[in-house]
């Protein structure tokens, strides 16, 4: 296999491959071949060196940098403040308009040349500004008349990296951690300089570098052995824009100090987060906060000592307060050990009976951070009921990038169509058009301090998701992230345009491809609603009744009669009642519950007909065979490809579809089998059931 197409594999979204096409060179190449930078900082210095690299490699020749503008300049780069002396005309409410991320990408004549001038509102906008035009040309989008104004809808763009220090990485389906090998930081700082690039170039603008679970190893990242390690991933973050946050071990007043307590309201418990944030912060000045799973899965936190999330969350708060920090508090909170077949719990009621009780108790520096459905990223959940119920307590969404329960990066899954459904949701939380989006972007309830987080999915592998076409939901989430009302379409379309090029034939097989895939996967899995069904532990392929933690208890609650979890208010677990009106009636009643989360909400008999006219069980048949089809058309798809894109990244696709079929069939057989015998109902179109 030639390197070059490892690079490519490696390069992700900043492919800058050489332009060939002479209409495009020229069209280019009197803009990119003299930059003007006017003013200096290391993240301006980070979108120059980007923009020199890129421009080197797609015109074959190093452009020129100056530091000012003169009649040579073809592009000019520099932040407002230090623009405004220069005549630009440039417009002090468009710049007053926008947040601090923000900029302007606009072609105008200067000195009797066109240039193309990147303005931001602060130097990260340069550097977002620098990106975007990047895309452009990557796209072969004409420069002539731009006139872009942009700005991040978004305030906190998070990735959450579930990675230990041993270097393994929980849920991690790409390899091992890019920071830590064998217990120690990693010694590759390029890597991660590359890491930052990538997000920076989409937008992510917060990083958590160890996992949620803060094991023994990890719970030392706060101790002054490895804060310098720490600091040295911080200081290349920070050149890309993005600040950099940890996870801690609520125990650590106990566990690295010599208290025999971490009572969130003990003084001296206090005093001693005080003291370690105060030390945290001499390493690293500009520290986001820290991110805490508490009290779940047998975390510790401040239920040991009878408080509760508000006291453990804003004992931290007030410690990170006079440094500008903040807490990230997950909500993924609920007895794992619970007795399934006891109707009274339900682990989807959790997260919203733990906090809901709580709105109006945390400090203004805490930041609720809550998963998308109630339970745990499956293919098809509604979306959490504790998103729009916090009016008075800051909230980001969390998604999961990894695809832990959709096929770990062997099988496609595209998840941008996913995000957005939740993001576009009505929550009616103040009425019609309480959507999500409003809700995390903060302006429902104009909280301090909002946004959305993801698990990443990257790991040492050379193209860093295990699967090449699993980096469009690392991309797609960045610009989701950026702006939600990008549609699935456009994120699929530019996204292989900035990865595989500009063949017609290539970018429509790819987008069709991932825009066709969650709904694919879902159809071999579990469709309407039900979830899981699959091996305990790792998460991947089917096994029905698979369930862990207790033996009692199956997450679908099939029998003879019938499949489905009763959720209503009036029979079942209550929890379609969270929900704000009309949703609630919507959920609770079965004769208006959407087909896709009939499963979630009720218990039916399997000759239940759906809206669509089938039964329960046909559907169940019906989209499993038709699920595996699916997975052979994408096969066929994909074959025609060979050719037209590089074959390292050809074939590592290739073998990720194979297994996928695979896994389609497996699941397929089990699932028909399993409600065939349960139910003793036969297909209608008496196909063959192993
Ligand atoms: C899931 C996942 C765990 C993870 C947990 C969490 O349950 O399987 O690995 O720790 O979510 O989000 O905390």
């Amino acid at each position: 296999m030639a390197t070059t197409d490892r690079a490519e594999a490696y390069a992700c979204w900043l492919q800058y491959k050489k332009i060939e096409d002479v209409k495009w060179l020229d069209n280019y190449a009197s803009y990119c071949l003299n930059i003007g930078v006017v003013g200096t900082s290391e993240i301006i210095h980070s979108a120059l060196d980007e923009l020199s690299l890129a421009f080197h490699s797609m015109f074959g020749k190093k452009p020129t940098v100056t530091p000012h503008v003169d009649s040579e300049t073809s592009i000019i780069i520099g932040t407002y403040q230090d623009m405004i002396e220069e005549e630009f005309a440039l417009e002090t409410d468009v710049f007053q308009s926008l947040n601090d991320e923000g900029y302007i990408l606009r072609t105008v004549n200067h000195l009797e040349k066109n240039c193309v001038l990147l303005v931001g509102k602060t130097d990260k906008g340069v550097l977002y500004a620098t990106h975007h035009l990047l895309r452009l040309i990557q796209a072969r989008e004409s420069l002539h008349q731009l006139d872009i104004v942009e700005y991040p809808k978004n305030q906190i763009r998070m990735l959450n990296h579930w990675d230990n220090m041993d270097g393994s990485v929980e849920r991690g389906y790409s390899g091992n951690s890019i920071f830590y090998e064998n217990n120690k930081f990693t010694t590759n700082l390029e890597r991660i300089k590359d890491y930052a690039r990538l997000l920076s170039a989409v937008g992510v603008n917060s990083i958590s570098i160890n996992n949620v679970n803060v094991w023994e190893k990890e719970t030392y990242l706060i101790t002054r052995k490895l804060l310098q390690d720490v600091t040295s991933i911080a200081d290349i973050f920070r050149a890309y824009g993005i600040r950099l946050f940890l996870s801690i071990n609520f125990a650590s007043p106990m566990e690295l100090g010599d208290l025999s307590t971490a009572d969130p309201l003990d003084n001296n418990v206090k005093s001693w987060w005080k003291d370690k944030v105060k030390e945290i912060y001499q390493y690293i000045p500009d520290f986001g906060g820290f991110i805490v799973k508490a009290d779940s899965e047998h975390r510790p936190g401040p239920f040991s000592y009878g408080r509760d999330h508000a006291d453990g969350a804003n004992m931290l708060g007030e410690a990170l307060e006079p440094f500008g920090g903040v807490v990230v508090w997950r909500c993924f909170v609920y007895n794992c050990m619970q007795d399934w077949r006891d109707r009274s719990t339900d682990r989807a009621r959790a997260a919203y009976d733990h906090f809901k009780p709580l709105d109006g108790k945390f400090k203004d520096n805490v930041i609720l951070q809550v998963k998308n459905g109630p339970m745990d990223f499956q293919v098809r959940e509604p979306v959490s009921p504790m998103l729009g119920a916090m009016e008075k307590t800051n909230q980001i969404i969390e998604f999961q990038i990894a695809q832990e329960y959709l096929g770990q990066q062997k099988d496609l899954a595209f998840l941008i169509p996913m995000w957005k459904e939740v993001l576009d949701f009505d929550t009616y939380a103040k009425g019609e058009g309480s959507t999500v989006k409003k809700i995390v972007d903060g302006s429902l309830y104009e909280y301090t301090y909002s946004g959305i987080a993801a698990v990443s999915n990257i790991g040492d592998d050379i193209n860093w998701t295990g699967n090449t076409l699993a980096q469009a939901n690392l991309f797609g989430y960045g610009r989701l992230t950026w702006n939600p009302n990008l549609s699935s379409e456009e994120i699929a379309k530019e996204w292989v345009q900035v990865t595989f090029g500009n063949d017609p034939i290539v970018v429509e097989t790819i987008s069709t491809m991932l825009l066709d895939s969650r709904e694919i996967y879902e159809n071999y899995t579990t469709p309407l609603g039900i979830g899981w069904m699959v091996n305990p532990n790792h998460h991947y392929g089917p096994n029905v009744d698979g369930y862990e933690y207790s033996r009692w208890g199956t997450y679908h609650f099939a029998d003879r009669d019938g499949i489905g979890v009763d959720r209503t208010i009036e029979t079942g677990t209550g929890y379609a009642g969270q929900y704000f009106s009309p949703n609630k009636e919507m959920y609770n009643s079965l004769a208006d519950c959407p087909d896709e989360l009939l499963l979630f909400f009720h218990h039916v008999p399997y000759t239940h007909r759906l809206k669509s006219g089938e039964t329960v069980i046909q559907h169940y048949y019906n989209t499993h065979f038709k699920g595996v089809e699916q997975v052979e058309d994408l096969r066929k798809k994909w074959s025609l490809l060979e050719g037209k894109i590089d074959e390292y990244r050809f074939h590592n696709v290739k073998e990720r579809l194979h297994m996928q079929l695979e896994n389609a069939i497996e699941w397929r057989d089990q699932v028909n089998t399993y409600f065939y015998r349960k139910s003793g109902i036969p297909d209608e179109k008496n196909r063959r059931i192993f």
